[in-house]
């Protein structure tokens, strides 16, 4: 396999395990990064793991010249586009941000791209495109909504690629619909490092394992769920980065193909938090604090037609996820700041 695949934000959380994967069978992995939310050092732990280290240019995708030059150097066969601020609340507070980044971003990936006619992109969407669940498990067809500028950006983004097809019928698209990406490579080399305290549910109780934050908020256990906190669809991010392999492989056909990838299981805070404690082998204090605005009461995906269609399933459960993390935060207590 000698393919070029550009992977823009591949030195970020998900990017970075998704070049693994791809590293490991056989594609050449080109990425492109600002390091806006990430460290050049990923790169040299994705060697770790692989023995290769991806051709890396330190660049924004806004830039139109940096990213044509990219173009100019390699021929691209395909293009993974992860890059983008992902922030729920950063995003309410500076959306002229996220919309100049994530959106203006991608309009200046897909001209650079169609100029270079490289027309086969998988993009990173999100479940957050469902808003508040019309149905569960929530399948690709359910009704559309967003309650925040990202994830409105996202929802955009979703158009804008369905449009571009319905202009040009040679754009090959698949778009990917995220649900909880948690867990690490098992290596324990490369993670999530979120920069301050973390937002996101997992992060938040790999600290507070670890002794570095005092206790974890549960925000809400009033919700109608079975024991009143909130259900997510958490998916281990090399079966992610799996799904996206698979996208690659598949994306022979013009059109814009829409899947979910989760595992179909929706799992409590408070079972998520046992958990981890099975996997750290300590009890995890938590206290139960008001609801975090903006939260929906549960979110699973149907993931029968990524299944069906990508040949592609999860395979690695919530105590995979749990014991990869903390795997990752013992070894990196501070993330790849952590002095070795
Ligand atoms: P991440 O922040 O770790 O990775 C994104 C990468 O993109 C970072 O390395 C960042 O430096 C880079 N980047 C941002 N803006 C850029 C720009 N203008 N030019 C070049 N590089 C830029 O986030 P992640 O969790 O790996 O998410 C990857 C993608 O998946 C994002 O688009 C995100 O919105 C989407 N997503 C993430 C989740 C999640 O919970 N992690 C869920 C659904 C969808
Ligand atoms: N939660 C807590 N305490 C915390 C953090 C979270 O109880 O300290 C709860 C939340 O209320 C929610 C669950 O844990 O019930 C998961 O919360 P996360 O913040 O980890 O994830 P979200 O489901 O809110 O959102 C994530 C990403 C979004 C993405 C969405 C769907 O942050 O960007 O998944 O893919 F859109």
């Amino acid at each position: 396999m000698d393919k070029n695949i550009l992977v823009t934000g591949g030195a970020g959380y998900i990017g970075s395990h998704t070049c693994v994967e791809l590293i490991k069978l056989g594609y050449n992995v080109i990425v492109v990064d600002n390091l806006v939310n990430s460290n050049a050092v990923v790169l040299d732990r994705v060697k770790q793991i692989t023995g290769v280290k991806p051709k890396f240019y330190e660049a924004d995708i806004r830039d139109r010249e940096k990213l044509e030059k990219i173009f100019e150097e390699n021929e691209i066969d395909s293009v993974i586009h992860f890059a983008g601020l992902k922030a729920v609340g950063e995003s309410v507070k500076i959306p002229l941000a996220y919309y100049d980044n994530n959106i203006y971003g991608t309009i200046v990936l897909l001209e650079t791209m169609a100029k270079y006619n490289v027309k086969k992109i998988v993009f990173s969407s999100s479940a957050t495109v469902y808003g508040s669940p019309e149905r569960l498990p929530l399948t690709e067809d359910c009704r559309l909504s967003t309650t925040n500028p990202y994830g409105s950006t996202k929802l955009y983004l979703e158009g804008i690629l369905k449009d571009l097809y319905v202009a040009d019928k040679s754009w090959k698209v698949i778009l990917l619909r995220y649900f909880n990406p948690v867990g690490a490579h098992e290596s324990g080399l490369i993670g999530e490092d979120p920069k301050g305290i973390p937002n996101n549910l997992t992060p938040y109780i790999a600290k507070v394992a670890a002794g570095k934050l005092e206790k974890v908020n549960v925000f809400g256990n009033d919700y109608d769920t079975p024991d009143g906190t909130g259900v997510r669809d958490y998916i281990h991010v090399v079966d992610l980065a799996l799904g996206h392999v698979k996208a690659i492989e598949k994306i022979n056909d013009p059109g814009v193909y829409i899947y979910n990838l989760g595992t179909g299981i929706g799992y409590s805070v408070l079972d998520v938090i046992h958990a981890f404690e099975k996997a750290c082998g300590h009890p995890i204090p938590y206290v139960i604090a008001p609801r975090r605005p903006g939260d929906i009461a549960a979110c699973y995906a149907c993931a029968d037609k990524a299944e069906k269609e990508l040949g592609w399933k999860a395979t690695l459960g919530i105590d995979e996820m749990c014991a990869s993390l903390w795997n990752w935060q013992t070894r990196n207590p501070d993330g790849y700041n952590t002095k070795k």
